[in-house]
């Protein structure tokens, strides 16, 4: 089988591999990808920045978001069959407490491994193998949205987090921030919508006809940053922030981001920004209006796979009352073949996806 490889922490090693389908055993299951979806983390791993191979392998096969066709199942599986399509989670345990509860996501070791990324192979291949455990079975209607459910994922532990923090009291929130529009930050905001929260999106374009579309059908509003610097959102909106959620990629507005939420709110931080930076900020300040607001910062990281089954839920729902408005994201294909890692910088894309085979 074809899969593409790269050599971690070497800039441009993108390479296409031949190499054996894998052998599975009696509980495992062989996947044939369908499709590949890529985000920032890949840019990171094509710029040499991120990433590790499995050990004693001098490359990684990367990728983390597939969606594929289920072509074998191993004697002892059962409930998986073949022709189910299905999405492999990411993150695979180490032997801490919360990885052994099937949180790996909230893994306080650090000795995990992430498929595509950290010390085991991804899904940038005509084939993988992997245990029922890890593989999430989807339903006919989003077979081709589902390609993005990884990310959309990311955004439901995210919004959980900020729901269980928000169990501190009897008040619950109403109005949200979502600052950024990638993948994820779409998901992040059509997630609370799902959840009656009202929205404001706030990223740095102008228009853009697929997300307008999105905010429209889902209710959400759009602020432009360039008209409205973030410091100046509260103001301007004239309500509270209950709920403010980072994923812009940038520390700068994440500096910004910290006076966001109102008394009682929480700002969840979600982007990985690896560029250092500093900026003057009034700890004084912030850290009065922290205590006497009773505020929370939160960051969150990967998912397990009670939020793809969330994500599954969502997705089908969304699709029943917006056919086609998810698929609307994915807004490039193109071949293994032709893909290279510098198209991952194109600021127009939503969703950039391999088609495999
Ligand atoms: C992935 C997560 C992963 C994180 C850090 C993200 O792109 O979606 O699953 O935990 O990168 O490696
Ligand atoms: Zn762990």
């Amino acid at each position: 089988m074809k899969a593409g490889t790269i050599i971690p922490k070497q800039k441009g090693s993108l390479e296409i591999m031949d190499m054996d389908i894998p052998e599975i055993s009696e509980n495992e299951v062989l996947v044939k990808v369908k499709m590949l979806g890529l985000d920032g983390t890949d840019k990171e791993l094509g710029n040499g920045l991120y990433g590790e191979a499995p050990k004693g392998q001098g490359f990684l096969i990367p990728g983390h978001e597939s969606i594929g066709t289920v072509e074998k199942v191993g004697s002892a599986v059962n409930g998986i069959s073949v022709g189910d399509t299905v999405v492999a989670t990411v993150r695979r345990p180490d032997d801490c407490i919360n990885c052994k509860s099937g949180e790996s996501d909230m893994c306080i070791k650090g000795d995990y491994l992430e498929r595509g990324i950290k010390g085991e192979n991804g899904y940038m291949a005509e084939y993988y193998k992997e245990k029922q455990e890890y593989l999430v079975k989807i339903p006919e209607s989003i077979s081709e949205a589902a390609v993005m459910l990884e990310p959309l994922s990311i955004a439901e532990k995210a919004v959980k987090q900020v729901f269980e923090v928000q169990k501190r009291m009897v008040w619950q929130p109403k109005n949200a921030i979502v600052l950024g529009t990638g993948t994820v930050g779409l998901f992040a905001a059509m997630i609370l919508r799902l959840n009656g929260i009202d929205v404001v999106s706030v990223d740095r374009t102008e228009n853009n006809p697929i997300k307008d579309n999105i905010y429209s059908k889902m209710g959400i509003t759009h602020i432009n940053s360039m008209d409205t610097p973030i410091e100046e959102l509260p103001a301007k909106l004239g309500k509270r922030i209950d709920i403010a959620v980072e994923l812009t990629g940038s520390p700068k507005a994440v500096a910004s981001a910290l006076n966001l939420p109102s008394i009682n709110g929480v700002l969840c931080l979600l982007s990985v920004t690896g560029e250092s930076y500093s900026e003057n900020i009034d700890i004084g300040e912030f850290n009065y209006n922290m205590v006497l607001g009773n505020k929370v910062v939160v960051g969150s990281v990967n998912s397990n796979i009670s939020h793809f089954i969330k994500g599954v839920q969502d997705m089908a729902s969304i699709e029943s009352s917006n056919p086609g408005l998810l698929k609307s994201m994915i807004t490039r294909r193109i071949r293994l073949e032709d893909f290279s890692y510098d198209m991952l910088s194109d600021r127009e894309q939503i969703k950039n996806v391999i088609v495999m085979g």
